[in-house]
């Protein structure tokens, strides 16, 4: 994992430190949208004999799905794509988990590389090996762990971001501060101004901070058992609202904003978080907003978030947090203090 200003323009360097890497054809998964923006750069690093073939996905999760990755592998296969060939994921977190899933069962896997473009994708969903696509009965729910080999997370491409889903971005950052590294969740609340205006230096920081986090976590758990939970901090409730919204009202960052502010709720009700950190958090996660307004029946989201309970086993795992820096995963929340919590975010939420 490399995070940087300017790799972008020095991609071709990074691209043939990795060995074995210019002996392949090079294939790029874009969007037509940020290859407008930045593929005139990222193509100028290429070497002539390196040339890399473009392939598109439309932007929208409707388009993260199984008919476009036997579509896009349908060109690779056309373009005669072998087994060594390098597919470069140059996108969202949508390019980056299609890229990723097509690279995984093209000719039963080839190797690619992650240059994530939104604030997500480099904190997020660009790290711990986890592709795939949608169906109709839900989000995510084919897929595969494929890991790249390497991510490089250029923070210069994330001036052309709207300011919306740079904030949503830095949600994710915020729940790496809580649960594990207090030293970023101080910088997050110190600099928020420079980090909003996209000061490189600042997001670098925030960058680097939040990947170190959860690539830790996953090096330690992988699959998923106990550690690798506490990345969900926020998302219980966060991923209900979602649902309970219809997947359209708030981006995914925004709904963990409300979901964190519900986990913080729970957390102090139950004592084990002291007042004046439950502040700070409710306080740096309301700086990092606003967080869009939106209208939800209490039982809707209790309703979504039981489904997801039914879908991973049926015991509800709730990630609290007993101080920033830290977190714990209890199985003993109770739909009373579900309710409360939903409650309160609701009742904010509406205004
Ligand atoms: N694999 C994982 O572990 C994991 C983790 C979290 C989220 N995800 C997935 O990530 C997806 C969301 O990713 P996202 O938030 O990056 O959304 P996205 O990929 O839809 O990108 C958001 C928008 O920003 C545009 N964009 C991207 N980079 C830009 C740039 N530099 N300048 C201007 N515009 C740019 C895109 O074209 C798109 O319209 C979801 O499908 C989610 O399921 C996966
Ligand atoms: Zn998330």
């Amino acid at each position: 994992m490399h995070v940087g200003c300017n790799i972008v323009d020095d991609f071709g360097h990074h691209l043939r430190r990795l060995d074995r890497a210019s002996a392949k054809r090079i294939f790029i998964l874009t969007s037509p949208e940020i290859w407008g923006l930045w593929g005139l750069r990222l193509a100028g690093a290429f070497l002539e004999r390196e040339q890399p073939t473009v392939l598109f996905l439309a932007p929208g999760e409707t388009h993260k799905c199984m008919g476009e990755v036997e579509r896009l592998a349908a060109e690779l296969a056309t373009a005669g794509a072998d087994r060594s060939s390098l597919l470069i994921a140059f996108g969202g977190g949508i390019v980056g988990d299609v890229g990723g899933f097509l690279a995984a069962i093209y000719m039963r896997g080839i190797d690619y590389i992650q240059v994530p473009t939104t604030l997500l994708a480099q904190v997020d969903s660009s790290v711990g090996g986890k592709t795939g696509v949608n169906l109709a009965a839900g989000k995510n729910l084919v897929g595969s762990f494929h890991h790249p080999r390497a991510v490089l997370a250029d923070v210069g491409v994330l001036r052309t971001l709207s300011s919306r889903e740079l904030r949503a971005g830095l949600f994710e950052s915020i729940k790496a501060g809580i649960i594990r590294d207090a030293a970023l969740f101080r910088f997050m609340e110190r600099e928020r101004e420079s980090i909003l205006a996209c000061d490189l230096d600042a997001l670098q920081r925030v960058v680097g901070a939040s990947v170190r986090m959860k690539a830790e976590v996953v090096g330690l758990d992988e699959r998923e058992s106990g550690l690798r939970m506490t990345l969900n901090f926020g998302h219980t409730i966060g991923h209900a609202i979602e649902a309970a919204t219809g997947y359209k009202k708030l981006l995914h960052g925004e709904a963990i904003g409300w979901g964190m502010l519900a986990a913080v709720h729970i957390s102090r009700m139950r004592g084990m978080l002291p007042h004046s950190d439950a502040i700070r958090m409710e306080e740096t996660i309301r700086a990092y907003g606003p967080l869009p307004a939106f209208r939800a029946r209490v039982a809707q989201v209790m309703d979504a978030a039981a489904y997801d309970k039914k879908n991973k086993g049926g015991t509800r795992r709730f990630v609290l947090s007993p101080g920033i820096g830290k977190a714990v995963v209890v199985e003993n929340v109770t739909d009373m203090e579900m309710i409360s919590a939903i409650e309160t975010i609701l009742s904010e939420a509406a205004q």
